[in-house]
């Protein structure tokens, strides 16, 4: 996978800004901040940024820059790379808006432009796993935390219902069911490349912390109860939108959602 295809996938439209984001003005960005906060309202007790006034802070993949200004609101010291000038633009503009800033740049995971323990925490939600050389984000994350610092990093879970969904419409259905959980996520998630990790390699990844926790959620893809996946529309998708049996994957398969949330510790 090559980083140019990331940058690029990523430049032609931030994460939810074709589905969410009506104009880039203050009342733009707050409906895109509703919308994302109605459809994943783990977000923001994950993210924790009630509790970082006054703490050096580094997001890393900013994206349209809702969590961010959640992070400025409560008072950090905050620091935001992403790879794209296109989500850096946004979020600046974002910030802008509302009278906000923050120290922002175009910036790589894999090669943090900061000296070790810099910071005292990292936060970065659905990012990594984009990033052609995961562990070396992970190891960056682990380098410019501060001793006790922390880390929040969401990146995806390979045993989730979206993950089945893939593999039925690009496996199955298209007469190659041998065909591996991770080329089908490389090639029909978000931009090329994409990974989803088992509980345990996520663990296996984050070695190096002295703690860590994770635990995985069930989320709007998975349950399709919104217009996520416009990439898959067809009438497959319609079909298993009307029937998708939403009450037997909570009761029965609540750990195969997509969303990994781990937080480290250092
Ligand atoms: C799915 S979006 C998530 C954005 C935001 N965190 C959110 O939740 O909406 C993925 C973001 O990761 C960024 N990204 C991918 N690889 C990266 C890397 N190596 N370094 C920094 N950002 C990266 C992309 O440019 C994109 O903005």
């Amino acid at each position: 996978m090559n980083k140019d295809a990331v940058r690029e996938f990523w430049n032609q439209a931030a994460c939810g800004e074709e589905l969410y984001l009506a104009d880039t003005g203050q009342a733009g960005y707050t409906a895109q901040a509703e919308m994302r906060y109605a459809l994943e309202p783990y977000i923001r007790d994950f993210a924790g940024s009630e509790e970082t006034r006054g703490l050096r802070v580094l997001e890393i993949g900013v994206g349209l820059g809702a969590d961010h200004q959640q992070f400025v609101e409560a008072g950090a010291d905050l620091y935001g790379i992403d790879l794209t000038e296109r989500a850096i633009d946004h979020t600046r503009q974002r910030l802008a808006a509302f009278g906000l800033a923050s120290h922002l740049a175009v910036g790589d995971a894999e090669n943090l432009d900061f000296p070790d323990e810099s910071f005292d925490r990292v936060y970065s939600w659905g990012v990594l796993h984009h990033s052609p050389d995961t562990p070396k984000a992970i190891a960056e994350v682990w380098r410019v935390l501060k001793r006790g610092g922390r880390a929040n990093i969401m990146i995806y879970h390979k045993h989730s219902v979206v993950g089945f969904m893939l593999w039925l419409r690009y496996g199955l259905l298209a007469g190659q069911p041998w065909r591996s959980w991770a080329d089908i996520y490389a090639h029909h998630l978000e931009s090329p490349g994409t990974k989803a990790y088992t509980v345990a390699e996520a663990r296996q990844l984050c070695a190096r912390f002295s703690h860590c926790k994770i635990s995985t959620v069930l989320t709007h893809g998975d349950l399709l109860t919104s217009e996520a996946g416009q990439r898959h529309r067809g009438l497959l998708l319609t079909v298993a939108r009307k029937i998708w049996p939403r009450w037997l994957i909570r009761r029965f398969f609540p750990s195969k959602g997509l969303f990994m949330l781990i937080t480290v510790v250092k």
